[in-house]
């Protein structure tokens, strides 16, 4: 009797975590009927973003981004890209309409995690020596250089800014964890300038841009079809070039006659369709930003791994299936995403990474094989919401700009099945590490994409990795704004 009693109370405990997957299950439920409705609250909060400041969660800032890269720009410009998990300087060297990209050379560095959260002055001593240890190494000739001679820098910025001209800008408010109070509304591309004083540095900051704008123009540089650039990494945003006339808000800026690339800001996108659980109440009201950047806490890299913490800790107060409560499995994001996706596509006999991954990191230890399945099952709950999650925004922007097969929402020039933008050839730059480097979260992105847009449009859409273009499209924009003869004629 006593083992029979055993045995019924452990069916419970089981049937009671199950419970908790099928609640999770159903919370995260992203039907295509669902996802068409995400699809046009996008559309419908970009235009109240582009008609006035105040219109939409959507900010859909302006870039001052006018022309994008052609193909002719000659000479060696240089980028710097603050804003994921590591910092980068890059050189890239451009050899005109023949020769393209000759070469570009990358050093990478994680941000000490301190200076995400200390002064302005110490996150911008911190890049602009990292950026002198990069020159004091080269060998480059001036003559190498851009072709006025000097070193002309674009600086990738991935954080909400208002810009004020193509190479400066205001800086709104931190995402993604950084939280340096004295840099908000302050001049970035003056800060940065002031610590390369400090250093003697003496370079022209051309450009100014978010990593969406540098990878949209990097796309575009391979690729004239791209129309537009999302991020799929620690954070995720977008970026698209947009007519003159539907930016209602700009009207007053005579240059931007052409139209100009709109940084949306699409972390920050909310609408009543999004499938919201209580994980993610939790998470968002325990974060440096609760309110804000909705939609990013649902999808990008800095949060999946902290809803399957989340989701773990929950069936461990439910019952004992992952033994008892460990003090790891308490610490907020102590699951990084990079992890969540080792567990995700664990390929070994009986899950064997899964099993590390709990004993090493969560403190979990030697669960039974149908815990590890349970736990590969709720990885895949997650990632899967947040991966068609990003391809209803990206369908969104296409909707937006008449490319998915709708002719565009009203507002929109072009109209109507008939109109020639339908059936067009579209490129998405996509970059980021959650979309490069996590295989099952991209395949539910593109098989999203494909399935919301429907067949026959499906092979139009075209969703290309522009990697390393946050970095090598501010190099390019630099190139693009420095001064004309950098470009053959
Ligand atoms: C965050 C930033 C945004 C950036 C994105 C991807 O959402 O606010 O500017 O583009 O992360 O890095």
């Amino acid at each position: 009797a006593a083992v029979v009693g055993k045995r019924v109370r452990s069916r419970r405990k089981w049937m009671r975590v199950v419970g908790v997957l099928k609640e999770l299950e159903e919370g995260c439920g992203t039907p295509v009927s669902r996802l068409k409705h995400v699809v046009d609250a996008m559309a419908v909060e970009m235009h109240a973003g582009l008609a006035s400041e105040r219109g939409s969660k959507l900010k859909m800032l302006l870039t001052f981004v006018d022309k994008l890269p052609t193909g002719s720009e000659k000479g060696i410009y240089y980028a710097l890209d603050l804003g994921g998990t590591n910092f980068r300087v890059l050189r890239v060297q451009l050899g005109g309409r023949r020769s393209g990209i000759v070469r570009h050379d990358v050093e990478r560095k994680p941000i000490p995690e301190h200076l995400m959260t200390s002064t302005s002055e110490d996150l911008f001593d911190f890049i602009a020596t990292s950026l002198k240890a990069f020159f004091d190494q080269e060998n480059v000739k001036d003559s190498d250089l851009s072709p006025s001679s000097r070193r002309e820098l674009g600086f990738t910025f991935s954080f909400p800014v208002n810009q004020t001209t193509v190479s400066s800008g205001i800086l709104m408010k931190w995402t993604k964890g950084f939280s340096i109070h004295d840099m908000v509304g302050k001049d970035v591309s003056e800060s940065l300038h002031q610590a390369m004083s400090r250093q003697g540095l003496n370079m022209h900051i051309a450009a100014l841009v978010n990593d969406t704008v540098g990878t949209l123009a990097l796309g575009h540089y391979n690729d004239e079809d791209t129309v537009a650039a999302v991020i799929i990494g620690t954070g995720t945003n977008a970026c698209y070039f947009e007519r003159a006339d539907a930016i209602i808000k700009s009207q007053g800026f005579p240059d931007s006659s052409g139209g100009m690339v709109v940084n949306m800001e699409w972390g920050n996108f909310w609408s009543s369709h999004l499938p919201r659980t209580s994980y993610d109440i939790e998470l968002d009201a325990e974060s440096p930003n609760p309110n804000d950047q909705g939609f990013e806490k649902m999808i990008s890299g800095m949060y999946l791994g902290e809803i399957v913490r989340r989701v773990i800790l929950r069936m461990s107060k439910e019952s004992d299936v992952f033994g008892p409560i460990s003090s790891s499995l308490c610490k907020a994001f102590i699951l990084r995403t990079p992890l969540m996706s080792t567990m995700h596509e664990d390929e070994s006999p009986d899950l064997q990474e899964v099993a590390r991954i709990l004993d090493e990191v969560l403190g979990i230890h030697d669960v039974p094989l149908k815990v590890r399945k349970l736990v590969v099952n709720i990885c895949d709950v997650v990632t899967r919401r947040a991966a068609r999650l990003a391809a209803a925004g990206i369908v969104g922007i296409l909707k937006k700009i008449g490319r998915d097969g709708s002719g565009g929402v009203a507002g929109s020039r072009a109209k109507g099945p008939s109109s020639s933008n339908r059936l067009k050839r579209t490129v998405v730059a996509v970059e980021g590490g959650l979309y490069s480097n996590y295989r099952m979260f991209r395949e539910y992105l593109n098989d999203a994409v494909a399935e919301i847009l429907g067949e026959e449009l499906a092979p139009y859409v075209i969703l290309k990795v522009a990697e390393d273009g946050s970095g090598i499209g501010a190099a390019l924009l630099a190139a693009t704004y420095s001064s004309p003869e950098n470009v053959d004629t």
